[in-house]
């Protein structure tokens, strides 16, 4: 059992929520990882209902490496939907192996998304899943990044 977040039954999760997970699932084909071979997809949901996915991306300057969280926020950044992400779904596997235990965010996305949760005025769910669907995990941002550094310590509103 984790001891951040709250593992739920997949079977059990919102329509809205199962379909990230999906779109999470779709975007990992397409990880550029000849490094690590290890796939990550990730998707957001906005207010409007656009699901916007990202996938890692890596690079022989190795921390190049964009992962696909981040991929995913500069994406909806780009298409204008920066200020409306509710919720972000992260699922992840090796090449030749599944993982059993949840994909979790690193900790340079755990701070982006906690300014795009600033950006929302939504405490984030992130909702962590293998490939499988067996093992699922929902937290809450501010959970996985408590005294975060942020807009407030430089003096700016966001
Ligand atoms: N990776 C992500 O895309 N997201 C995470 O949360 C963890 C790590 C990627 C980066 C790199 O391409 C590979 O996984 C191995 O670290």
């Amino acid at each position: 059992m984790s001891m951040v977040g709250k593992e739920v039954k997949y079977e059990n999760l919102s329509d809205f929520y199962k379909n990230i997970l999906q779109a999470a699932l779709k975007a990992l084909d397409n990880s550029y990882n000849p490094y690590s071979h290890f796939f990550v997809g990730s998707a957001l949901l906005a207010f409007n209902g656009k699901i916007v996915t990202g996938t890692n991306c890596e690079n022989a300057a190795y921390g190049s490496t964009i992962c696909a969280e981040r991929a995913a926020i500069l994406s909806a950044n780009t298409l204008g939907l920066g200020s409306s992400i509710m919720t972000i779904a992260i699922i992840g596997k090796g090449k030749d192996f599944d993982v059993e235990d949840i994909v979790a965010p690193c900790g340079a996305c755990r701070q982006m998304l906690s300014e795009l949760s600033q950006r929302s005025g939504i405490d984030l769910d992130v909702i962590m899943s293998n490939t499988k669907m067996t093992k699922v995990v929902i937290a809450k941002i501010s959970e996985l990044l408590p005294l975060a550094f942020g807009p407030k310590d430089l003096g700016i509103e966001v």
